[in-house]
């Protein structure tokens, strides 16, 4: 008869144990009930990068990445796509449920009311120098609105919670456009309250000293739907620190700055503009197959390729291509797609990328449509961290409701010198065993 439960023998005592199995999953703690003395601090699991440690329960995002599945709350990310705006995603990330109408209509005034940045906190922008990168600037502004809103550190408090929700949602596009004006010395254009997430923050980046600006609805849908396939991705390495920062029950600004500052890695956000910068690297069609042979080579990596989590054709990679169509008939068409096309058809059949299930991932084609658009490379990022802020957020609040929740705080295994004194020569003897652990 089949039982819910793991019996693992620990062939050092001969120690017999059974546990229980609950969600595909058992309790590491429980480990430590095997123990060669009884001052051993127990077995304990030794799990890099976390490649299959479960940190949370999480009713959030559901991704199988054998399936290319990607939904969130239950709903497919294609549905999501065609048939919802990110306001109203962002709402079911947060709250669980897409809103009524008049949640909705709420819902978008709270964010539309709250877009101002204060006119300190546009003055600390100003002291980034002339050319400082969007990221680094959105990050620490971010964190600066900490010391704004010093009340946002009741974290226990829901009602607080929800209004620094709401503040950072509203403010992070606002934030985006004047990195961006910075950098490129134009003065800060304030938010126009009668538009839309996306177009409200399209004026904030390019309108000049028309009075109004006339925003392309093809490209406000597009970045709506951009922002939409951003939003969330469960247990990624920004959620994490984003879980991680706040288990330590940081304020949500501080928090949110921590999960945009791992966001902006290469391997994590910031390969959508590493993807531009290789593809300009590249050129042109007939390059493609030498630079193939140097990524097979292990020069370097093909950026935009790859997930720790799909092992098949990431689904928002698909949407995006569809995405592309509609913008370059607005823009024109991008040269860069024709190489991108190329380099995906050829690795697709390249026993290198077939045998580790190396398919394109959502930054492979994000940065072309950025590029398409109007964005420099610099800002693909920035695109990136205001939508997943609200999957940031929706993590963050699932966290501090989670009656399991406790500050977060990983094991290690002591590799160095056991002990020595200064002045003293001494035997280097190794520990390979968490001293505290042997402490007890
Ligand atoms: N180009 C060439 N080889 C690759 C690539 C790539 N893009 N990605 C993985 N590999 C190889 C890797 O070298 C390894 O080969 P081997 O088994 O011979 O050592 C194998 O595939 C497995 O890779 P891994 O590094 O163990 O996989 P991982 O899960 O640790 O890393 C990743 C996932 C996304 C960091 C990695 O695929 C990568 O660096 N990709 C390029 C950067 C990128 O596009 N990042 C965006 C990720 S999607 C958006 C997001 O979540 O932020």
């Amino acid at each position: 008869m089949p039982k819910d439960a793991l019996t693992i023998t620990d062939q050092r005592t001969n120690q017999t144990l059974e546990f229980p199995v609950e969600l595909g999953t058992v309790r590491a703690t429980e480990l430590r009930k095997f123990k060669t003395s009884p001052d051993d601090f127990g077995l304990m699991t030794y799990d890099p990068a976390f490649m299959n440690t479960v940190d949370c329960k999480s009713s959030i995002t559901f991704i199988d990445g054998d399936k290319g599945i990607l939904r969130y709350r239950g709903y497919d990310i294609d549905d999501l796509a065609e048939n919802c705006t990110f306001l109203q995603v962002a709402y079911l990330l947060l709250f669980g449920e897409l809103p009524t109408p008049e949640q909705e209509k709420q819902w978008r005034f709270d964010i539309t009311h709250h877009t101002m940045l204060p006119e300190s906190t546009k003055h600390f922008m100003n002291g980034f120098r002339h050319d400082a990168h969007p990221m680094g600037v959105l990050v620490s502004t971010v964190a600066a609105l900490s010391t704004v809103y010093p009340e946002a550190k009741h974290v226990h408090d829901p009602a607080n919670r929800q209004l620094q929700t709401i503040r950072l949602i509203a403010k992070m596009p606002t934030i985006a456009a004047y990195s961006y004006r910075h950098r490129m010395g134009f003065p800060y254009i304030y938010p126009d309250n009668d538009l839309s997430y996306a177009e409200n923050f399209m004026q904030m980046l390019w309108r000049m000293v028309e009075p109004k600006f006339a925003v392309s609805p093809v490209l406000a849908r597009a970045l709506d739907i951009l922002f939409i396939l951003h939003a969330d991705h469960e247990q990624n390495c920004s959620s994490t620190t984003m879980r991680v920062v706040g288990s330590a029950e940081a304020d949500p600004y501080l928090s949110v700055a921590s999960a945009a500052s791992a966001l902006s890695g290469p391997l994590h956000g910031g390969a959508n503009e590493e993807v531009l910068r290789m593809l300009d690297e590249i050129g042109s069609l007939a390059n493609i197959p030498a630079y193939i042979d140097r990524v097979k080579k292990g020069e370097f990596k093909l950026m935009g390729f790859g997930h720790r989590v799909y092992k098949n054709y990431d689904p928002r990679a698909r949407i995006i291509k569809e995405v592309a169509d509609q913008v370059f008939e607005v823009t024109g068409h991008n040269q860069k797609i024709e190489i991108a096309l190329e380099l995906e058809r050829i690795a697709l059949k390249d026993d290198y990328f077939v045998s580790r299930k190396l398919y394109p991932n959502v930054d492979f084609y994000s940065g072309i449509i950025y590029e398409a658009m109007g964005f420099q490379p610099e800002m693909f990022t920035v695109l990136f961290a205001i939508p997943r802020t609200a999957g940031w957020l929706a993590q963050w609040r699932e966290l501090m409701d989670d009656p399991e929740r406790k500050i977060a705080r990983p094991r290690q295994v002591y590799t160095g010198i056991v002990h020595r004194k200064v002045g003293r020569k001494t035997e280097v003897k190794h520990e390979a065993r968490d001293v505290v652990g042997v402490k007890g």
